[in-house]
């Protein structure tokens, strides 16, 4: 076997349009609206002890994505729950996470939204490590770049190459990630979010900012959890933008998402914050998140 052929192989089972093969097995037409226009959408689920974590947030999300796009949701709610199940015990996945992802189908080439065209779903596992990560436990690294991508971020597209490229740039760099900049409209430039994942800082009050939901970021589903349940724990809250330089004066830095869940920033743009090290704003925030997660588990 090829290498591709043995990771491939190494996918275990997935799922393809009401079918489940080994991964190796599964075929798509190159005329499927996601190879010719990156016409899709999708969702990545965490799995922890063999849960689901957030599911009807996600699917909630998917929902959202789907109608913006105007693409048609091609299963019903509790069948996607059974997919995600089956996915997860045909794969013996303990720990890890769910990708899924519906495109809008195979059509002649055209550019306007061709009718009839059936929507493809598609979904694998995952099997890796997600709690306990030397990322989670020792920080990671952003660097500043500028926000590439269209102006619908809050849709999640499978059209990932601006985020692909910044990680690729973050690489290059020596850099584990990117934090996306653009100018706002008062002319001053403020972070979006990082390439996969929403962007916090920790002031030197112990207030905690992140971005405001709008066109301008993927409202994450860990960062809804986290911010709810930091503020139940009386943890104040601000939801604005920020600029590069508050955070890089920041105390603490941290960024959300499936997977990752709340994982600690410890440098910024060559800047160290706080004293390198994770800080105790963000373990606090990362417990009451995997509380509140594991709570809500299916
Ligand atoms: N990324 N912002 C962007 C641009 C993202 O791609 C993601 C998720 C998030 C965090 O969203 P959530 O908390 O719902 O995962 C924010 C996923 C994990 C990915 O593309 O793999």
């Amino acid at each position: 076997m090829t290498d591709l052929a043995t990771a491939l192989a190494g996918q275990g089972i997935v799922y393809l349009d009401g079918a489940y093969m080994p991964a190796a097995e599964a075929r798509v037409s190159p005329f499927d609206r996601a190879y010719l226009f990156g016409d899709g959408v999708y969702e990545v689920v965490t799995v922890l002890d063999r849960k689901l974590i957030d599911f009807p947030a996600h699917i909630t999300r998917l929902e959202r994505s789907l109608a913006a796009l105007s693409l048609r949701k091609p299963i019903a709610d509790a069948s996607l729950l059974e997919m995600m199940r089956r996915l997860v015990r045909e794969n013996d996945l303990t720990e890890g996470l769910i990708y899924m992802q519906i495109s809008r189908g195979v059509a002649p080439r055209s550019f306007d939204w061709p009718e009839g065209a059936a929507p493809v779903l598609f979904a694998f596992a995952v099997n890796k490590p997600c709690l306990d990560t030397p990322a989670s436990r020792n920080g990671v690294s952003v660097m500043f770049g500028e926000d590439r991508r269209w102006k619908r971020r809050d849709i999640k597209t499978i059209n990932l190459l601006p985020a692909s490229w910044a990680k690729a740039e973050a690489a290059e760099q020596g850099a584990d990630d990117v934090w996306m900049v653009e100018r706002g409209p008062d002319g001053r430039d403020y972070v979006t979010e990082g390439s996969s994942n929403n962007a916090w800082i920790v002031d030197a009050d112990g207030r905690v900012i992140t971005r405001a939901l709008s066109t301008d970021i993927l409202h994450g589903v860990t960062r809804a959890t986290a911010l709810a349940a930091a503020k139940a724990d009386g943890i104040t809250l601000v939801e604005r933008a920020f600029t590069p330089a508050e955070a890089q004066a920041a105390a603490e830095a941290f960024v959300t998402s499936a997977s990752a869940f709340v994982l600690p920033v410890v440098k910024i743009d060559g800047k160290i914050i706080g004293d390198g090290a994770p800080g105790p704003v963000t373990k606090k925030i990362r417990a009451l998140y995997l509380e509140a997660a594991r709570r809500s588990a299916m």
